[in-house]
């Protein structure tokens, strides 16, 4: 499939079909080679992918907006039946927060939000991260076999986000079943069965957080919920429930896969490159830059939409009002006059730091500290005590779901020593 749809003429195959979604970054290649912006005929969606274009058009908030919120939605209004809209009744009505509004209302959102990942909580966070991080490996370590997406890199994050959000042990599993549930209807890939049963999730999300959000509310602890239910700006009201349900949901969906993926894929990256492996054992401060190369990499994020607000043009290119765009920003990492050589990793690579991963704008990721912590403590734990990794499969067999957003390895097969 992968090299069938490269060597088919561009306009034949959409940039978000499965057989695209499966090569990206040779397909992406191509898009940049014929122009910073291309019109899908078969959609209509215009497709970013150049650095610099990326970032033009993430900071140009007011021409390009995040008021994409119906694609996080079940399906979109025209397809609402009676059933989903009957399971959706049991639950709070859905509210565009920070990913799905723009100024003036995002920075309401936004100012509030900060309060919760100051670099005071992050850097409260450490001393759990590398206990939650040594745990892991010790198991791992047990069988000297494992499945490393699941075995680590999935509870990872899942576990410090759990815990600052005030999930019980107990909940765990239905915690990752909603995330996954999230994850599922973003992926535009999503069944009506699917859609149906993600309705019913967030329902049940909903309900489990509003109860929590009841309990912090009277009784604060030190987490991020708690910042979150407490956080005040001056002349502004507090959020409501509806809004800080709809604030947790984007945590899960946001904060999850994304760094579970991205920890993979440095492991993935490190077992394919043992001289970059033997140079971070060797130098364990390279880690910090090694963060940065991963995430430049591995770009969990792949793409996002955005959508026209005025008539407008990209390069010569006219954009009418009402245009679906897609910021491609997995493109725009791998952009081959930003960084030489962009395919290869290399964990001294002098700009890695400029890297887009996160987004760039006044939407930039809100979780980017927690999450290079978590990168940063896991690649440390990591390199500290295991000896040498390989892959318990053959490469071809690493499997990468088709998603319009994210990608992220499906799973990692491993023996480590
Ligand atoms: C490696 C991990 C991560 C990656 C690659 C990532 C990537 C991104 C990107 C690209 C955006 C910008 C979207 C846009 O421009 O429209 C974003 C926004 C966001 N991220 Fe992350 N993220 C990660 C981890 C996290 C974590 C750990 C959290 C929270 C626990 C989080 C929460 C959010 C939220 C709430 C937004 C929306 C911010 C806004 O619109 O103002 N992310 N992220």
């Amino acid at each position: 499939m992968t090299s069938s749809v490269l060597q088919k003429p561009l306009e034949e195959t959409s940039p978000i079909s499965a057989e695209a979604l499966s090569c990206p970054h040779q397909y992406n290649e191509r898009l940049r080679a014929q122009g910073s912006v291309y019109k899908c005929p078969q959609s209509g969606i215009y497709f970013v992918t150049d650095f610099e274009t990326v970032r033009k058009i993430a900071r140009d908030h007011e021409t390009f907006s995040n008021k994409f919120g119906q694609a996080m939605r079940p399906m979109n209004a025209s397809q609402v039946d009676e059933e989903i809209a009957a399971i959706q009744a049991e639950g709070y009505p859905p509210v565009d927060t920070m990913l799905t509004e723009d100024p003036p209302v995002h920075r309401r959102y936004r100012g509030l939000v900060n309060q919760a990942f100051t670099a005071r909580r992050v850097a409260t966070l450490e001393g759990n991260i590398e206990r939650i991080c040594n745990d892991l490996i010790d198991k791992m370590l047990a069988r000297g076999e494992c499945d490393f997406v699941l075995e680590f890199a999935e509870p990872l994050p899942l576990t410090v986000i759990a815990e600052q959000l005030g999930v019980s042990l107990d909940d765990y599993e239905l915690f990752k079943t909603w995330s996954d549930a999230f994850v599922a209807q973003l992926s535009g890939m999503a069944s009506r069965e699917e859609a149906l049963e993600a309705a019913r999730m967030i329902v049940q999300f909903q309900q489990y957080f509003a109860e929590r959000l009841a309990e912090r509310k009277e009784n604060p602890q030190d987490d991020i919920i708690s910042d979150i239910v407490h956080a005040q700006l001056e002349d502004e009201l507090p959020l409501d429930t509806p809004e800080m349900l709809s604030i947790l949901q984007q945590l899960l969906v946001a904060g999850n896969e994304t760094t579970t993926s991205a920890i993979a894929e440095g492991v993935l990256l490190m077992i394919q490159h043992p001289d970059q492996f033997a140079k971070l054992k060797a130098n364990p401060d390279l880690v910090e830059n090694l963060v940065e190369e991963v995430l430049r990499l591995s770009t969990p994020t792949a793409n996002m939409w955005r959508v026209v607000t005025k008539d407008t043009e990209i390069d010569d290119t006219p954009i009418p009002a009402g245009s679906m765009v897609m910021l491609r920003f997995s493109s725009a990492n791998r952009d081959n006059v930003t960084y030489p050589d962009p395919h290869t990793f290399d964990v001294e690579r002098e700009n890695a730091g400029t890297q887009i991963a996160f987004g760039y704008g006044v939407h930039m990721c809100v979780g980017a500290s927690l999450a290079r912590k978590e990168m940063n403590v896991a690649f440390r734990c990591l390199l500290n005590r295991i000896e040498s990794f390989e892959l318990a499969c053959d490469e071809d067999e690493l499997n990468y779901p088709p998603n319009v957003l994210l990608r992220g390895l499906s799973s990692l097969p491993l023996r480590i020593h």
